[in-house]
């Protein structure tokens, strides 16, 4: 600020001092433009007009120079304001100071020279204090942009971590999966033979009960195998899926409805939480009924050792890319999620690893072959999708299939 710009408001009652007073101002600086206004009421009609000072005298009359200050900066007025108060006025001069005034000057005491000392000292403590302010702004926004960025980068780093385990997950599998259906041919070949040679010595050896009773244990043996590998098979299974548009709510209902009955009896109550407008969707139904099968029956197993619980099915459309809520809006990239959630006793924080490997079973040897969730995560990825757990700490698991969807289709009925 040039000192010829300098505008000042000098509210003051008695029309000689205010003569007086901006003289000693015009002669310290003879451009300044000083506004003169007799009462607090002319005052307040100026409070927003540009000025760089305003100069106060404490006795107006009826209202005190000290309440039209706290008027003024109550009304968010920054700018310097200096309080001229009276021989003994030294309580004011406090009061003042502390209601927001930047300084005070005796009356008795003013000279051109201690008048123009204190705008000028006025002047420098505001351009420093409001220097100190925008800083202050500054360093909070900078702040704000760091909180912002270190929470944008822990989510970025959470994506990455998934996303890296479903890659291991992934290729992990389809290792697994390549080795397994080599094995599995090079196993059926001579099962077979076993299988028919035992076949034909039953018939052959009839009347031998010992040995008619080794070779059916044999046989049950062989269709065990055969079922294994039956499994391993479907696990490894290269073919392309069969999409038909459809809706998952009917297909989840009809597999519910299958388990519900012997659900209810072992005390698990199943909640259906659809969402009624699912966009039909491209899936190959018989595959994907093996998975609600397979998570529904793991989740029923699970709620034995509770003695019942309530198994809740959910389907949603969640919007944006990856459902992420940021970038809702997008049409495409909109995603169907569809969430089991058990009351059962969870899962163990160092079995949550492994629980997608072939072969990875809790389950007593003849109850489970552990290759239901790596059939599930096989099939779930043919359709473009993913297939996570959740397993809360004071019991629950909770299973999250994602598939791919674009919510300009219509929805169907069912
Ligand atoms: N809802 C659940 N609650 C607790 N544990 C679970 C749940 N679902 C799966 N598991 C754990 O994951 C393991 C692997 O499940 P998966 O379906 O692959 O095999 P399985 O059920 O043991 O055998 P299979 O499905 O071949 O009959 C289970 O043995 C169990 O330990
Ligand atoms: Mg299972």
């Amino acid at each position: 600020m040039t000192q010829k710009s300098l505008r000042i408001m000098l509210v003051e009652d008695d029309a000689d001092d205010a003569l007086l007073i901006s003289g000693m101002i015009r002669e310290a600086w003879p451009q300044a433009a000083i506004d003169h206004n007799p009462t607090a009421r002319e005052a307040l009609a100026g409070i927003n007009g540009a000025y760089d000072v305003f100069i106060f005298d404490h006795r107006l009359g009826e209202n005190a120079g000290l309440d039209l200050l706290k008027t003024f900066r109550t009304k968010n007025v920054d700018a310097p304001i200096i309080i001229l108060t009276g021989r003994g006025d030294q309580e004011v001069a406090v009061s003042a100071m502390k209601a927001g005034a930047t300084d005070y000057l005796r009356k008795s005491k003013m000279s051109t020279e201690t008048l123009a000392d204190s705008i000028r000292h006025s002047l420098t403590l505001h351009q420093e204090s409001k220097r100190r302010r925008d800083t202050e702004n500054k360093l909070h926004k900078s702040h704000q942009e760091i909180v912002q960025a270190n929470r944008e980068l822990k989510e970025s780093v959470k994506k990455l971590k998934t996303a890296q385990n479903q890659l291991l997950r992934t290729e992990k599998l389809a290792g697994i999966g390549r080795l397994a259906a080599g094995v599995c041919h090079e196993i059926l070949n001579p099962l077979n033979i076993i299988s028919g040679h035992t076949q034909a010595l039953l018939m052959e050896r009839e009347d031998d009960e010992v040995l008619v009773e080794d070779l059916r244990s044999i046989m049950e043996e062989i269709q065990r195998i055969e079922k294994i590998i039956g499994g391993l098979l479907k696990f490894s299974r290269k073919g392309e899926v069969d999409l038909q548009e459809m809706n998952i709510n009917k297909e989840l209902d009809s597999v519910l409805s299958i388990l519900e009955r012997d659900m209810n009896l072992e005390g698990v109550h199943v909640e259906r939480l659809f969402d009624p407008g699912l966009p039909a969707i491209p899936l190959d139904s018989d595959r994907m009924r093996q998975v609600f099968l397979n998570i529904i029956n793991n989740a029923k197993y699970a709620m034995k050792s509770t003695r019942g619980g309530v198994l809740k099915v959910s389907t949603e459309v969640l919007a944006g890319k990856n459902g992420d809520p940021a970038s809702s809006g997008e049409k495409a990239g909109s995603t169907l999620r569809i969430k089991f959630t058990d009351s059962g006793p969870g899962i163990k924080k160092e079995d949550l690893r492994k629980i997608f490997d072939p072969f990875f079973t809790t389950k007593p040897e003849d109850q489970g072959t552990g290759l239901g969730l790596s059939v599930c995560h096989t099939i779930i990825e043919k359709h473009g999708g993913t297939l996570e757990v959740e397993s809360r700490e004071n019991g629950g698991a909770t299973f999250i299939i994602d598939l791919p969807c674009t919510r300009e289709k219509e929805p169907v009925a069912g």
